[in-house]
């Protein structure tokens, strides 16, 4: 096998290249690699200095993932930087692209960085619920402070170029066209300065202030994960003990990390992530159709929500809706959002300006025949949906991908009201649609595959995770909800409460329980909207105008800054229906809460993979991470299930007489 490294020689300076597409990952082949042209390098009497550079769209992004959990082959990456590091010749570091973890660590090795400056740095192993395992926690303070080797390793966001030459860790930027041959002209300015200058025989002087700011500061984002402190306590040793020291114990820390589970669950949605994009049964080759103009229907907050998604990715909207009044209402809210993401410093006033220039409000139906892909956002009403894909039928060009924002209902019947249902899907985007990650693409039993895979394709370019689903009710997230929300309701009858149940679900590490769930969507959300009717709990809340945050109440009573106090009006209409019910109340386990809210869902997931519904298990991970905040750290409700073990699981759903589904009971879930 060929080396993915090799060197040219320009005059007395090596330049050493890795060609490992497509992210120049750190793998074995690699590390030997270099290690073998920096030892020539240092070997050959006629070179004085080296440039370390890579091919491809990027310098280094990191060690190699999937070689994570097998033996390490040598030289370990910590091996290879501190020889690096070693290296009796200078030795810069020449970066495009991401620099990133392990690729970071080589970079912060090196004597010198110069950098193009659109390149970024950082150390984002905290995402994979690790830390820089390769001297990364004991160089970047020596370099760049006590406060910026917190910031970049325990919170992992890569910083770009400039702010990497104010913090010392680039020492120039070069022209974008031109690195290799500006990293060429910096060596041979440096090559004779001595002493090389070394990271790891700096000194940091310890900052407390710092560390216990950035500790408060953080603290509700780092809730629950493991590796944001496993990073701080890293950077605080490097002020307290030589490097040698320092990275002895940063490599035991990364051991306990590896070894976790959280680190192997966050592992698993990076891969699941990029799996998700990939739809098993159409060639990745398959020609698009091309997308320059989008249609949405409905100008309310999910249709605005959806339309921002292609204004910020630069393609031209139409938005229709049926009066004037709402039409206004939903582009000035879109200009506002747009405005209040530039008051806080996150856009340009001019790429406001271009994005509401992209947007073309009307009340002319007919403007959508000049979109390649139309968007329906009006309420869940199956007779609305299907009058308004008739009338796209007879308006739009051939080839017009229609699409429905529908969250539960039947994509199929709606693609029949049409005569080409081959280029109908769904598109359910979650809300608030320009915010949330995930996007399920529902693929109906005739559309057909080039409309699956533009809108795979498209999903990527607006920044969105998207997961294929069938068809079936609730498609893969809600579907899921619906056990949950059926359980907790169970739960009341019998003794819980909303407080209980939703503490038990935030001590898992969601964002919110159920009943605070339903409190921001509203209680009416679904609501027969007859307040003589009232069959249960939600509707006894929704007669009464406890519709939740938006009416100060629902499941709990809210005062003027939306925080919430348990509600003994609520405590009432609960011990109301108990009563009329004539259920036994008794206490209820915060372990009976989880066996029966969450593992419901993972039996309701292996359903849904049994019915082919999903692609595969790791799907409906990245859906309920994506879709509905499940804690990043426990991989998913399929991945947490293998963790817990399926046998528990099962064990569970059997004690409290669960059907429980066939691949679950085998452990035959892929
Ligand atoms: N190891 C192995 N494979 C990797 C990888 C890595 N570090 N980084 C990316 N890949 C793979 C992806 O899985 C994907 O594979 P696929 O095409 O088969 O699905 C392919 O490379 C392309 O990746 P993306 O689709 O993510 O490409 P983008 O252009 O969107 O993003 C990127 C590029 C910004 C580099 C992004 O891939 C990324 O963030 N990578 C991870 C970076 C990272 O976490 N590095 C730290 C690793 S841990 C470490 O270094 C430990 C050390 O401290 C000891």
């Amino acid at each position: 096998m060929t080396s993915p490294i090799r060197t040219e020689r320009h005059g007395d300076v090596l330049v050493i290249i890795s060609d490992n597409p497509p992210v120049n990952a750190l793998g074995a082949a690699v590390r030997q690699g270099l290690e073998a042209a920096v030892k020539d390098g240092v070997q050959d009497a006629s070179i004085e200095a080296m440039v370390i550079r890579c091919d491809g769209r990027t310098f280094f992004a990191g060690a190699d993932i999937t070689e994570f959990g097998k033996p390490m082959q040598e030289p370990g990456l910590p091996t290879l930087v501190d020889m690096i590091e070693a290296s009796s010749k200078p030795i810069v570091a020449a970066i495009h692209g991401t620099a990133l973890g392990g690729g970071c660590e080589v970079a912060l090795a090196c004597h010198y960085r110069v950098a193009v400056a659109s390149a970024k740095l950082g150390t984002p192993e905290v995402k994979l619920g690790l830390l820089p395992g390769a001297g990364g926690t004991q160089r970047l303070p020596r370099i760049a402070g006590v406060r910026m080797a917190l910031e970049m390793t325990a919170k992992g966001d890569p910083i770009p170029a400039k702010k990497a030459v104010e913090a010392g860790l680039i020492d120039k930027i070069v022209g974008e066209d031109s690195l290799e041959a500006d990293a060429i002209a910096f060596a041979g300015e440096i090559k004779a300065k001595r002493p090389i200058p070394r990271a790891s025989e700096r000194e940091v002087q310890p900052d407390p202030e710092a560390v216990e700011a950035f500790k408060k500061e953080n603290g509700r984002r780092f809730r629950g994960f493991e590796a944001p402190a496993a990073n701080i306590a890293c950077v605080v040793k490097a002020t307290e003990v030589p490097y040698t020291e320092g990275v002895q114990f940063e490599r035991q820390e990364f051991m306990k990390l590896m070894m976790g589970t959280q680190s192997a669950a966050q592992r698993h949605i990076f891969f699941a992530e990029r799996q998700a994009a990939k739809i098993d049964d159409v060639p990745a080759d398959i020609q698009l159709r091309p997308i320059k103009r989008v249609g949405v229907i409905g100008a309310g907050t999910m249709g605005g929500g959806i339309s921002m998604n292609f204004l910020s990715a630069g393609i031209p909207v139409t938005i229709v809706e049926m009066a004037q009044e709402a039409l206004d209402r939903g582009a000035g809210t879109i200009r506002k959002n747009y405005e209040a993401t530039a008051a806080k410093g996150r856009m340009k006033p001019e790429q406001v300006e271009a994005a509401m220039g992209a947007l073309t409000p009307t009340l002319d139906f007919d403007a959508l025949a000049e979109c390649d892909l139309i968007i329906e956002a009006v309420y869940e009403s199956m007779e609305v949906k299907k009058e308004i894909f008739t009338r796209l039928d007879a308006i739009c060009k051939p080839g017009a991908i229609l699409a429905s924002n529908t969250s539960y209902l039947d994509i199929d019947e709606i693609a029949a009201s049409t005569k080409r249902p081959q280029d109908v899907v769904g598109m359910h985007f979650f809300s608030p649609a320009n915010v949330m990650k995930l996007l399920e693409v529902v693929r109906g039993a005739k559309t057909a595959p080039d409309v699956l895979a533009t809108v795979m394709d498209l999903a990527k370019k607006i920044k969105k995770v998207a997961v294929v689903a069938g068809v079936t009710y609730g498609f893969i997230g809600n579907r899921m909800l619906m056990p949950r929300q059926v359980e907790a309701n169970k739960l009341l009858m019998e003794g819980a409460t909303p407080e209980q149940i939703d503490r038990v679900h935030v001590a898992f590490g969601m964002p919110m329980g159920p009943f605070q769930m339903s409190d921001l969507a509203g209680v009416d959300i679904g609501w027969h909207r007859d307040p003589t009717r009232i069959e249960n709990i939600r509707d006894a809340l929704a007669a009464e105008g406890r519709w939740g945050q938006k009416k100060q109440a629902g499941f709990y009573d809210y005062d003027e800054k939306r925080q919430p106090t348990p509600s003994p009006r609520v405590a009432e209409i609960i011990e109301d229906f108990r009563k009329k019910s004539g259920s036994t109340v008794r206490e209820i386990s915060d372990e009976e809460i989880v066996e029966r809210t969450l593992y419901p869902m993972v039996n309701e997931g292996a359903l849904i993979l049994e019915e082919g519904k999903a692609q595969r298990a790791s799907d409906v991970d990245v859906v309920w991470i994506y879709g509905y905040g499940w804690p990043v750290y426990r991989g998913g409700p399929m991945f947490w299930a293998k963790t817990e073990g399926y046998e528990k699981v099962v064990a569970g759903l059997d004690k409290h007489g669960f059907k429980v589904a066939q691949s679950l009971r085998n452990g035959a879930i892929k």
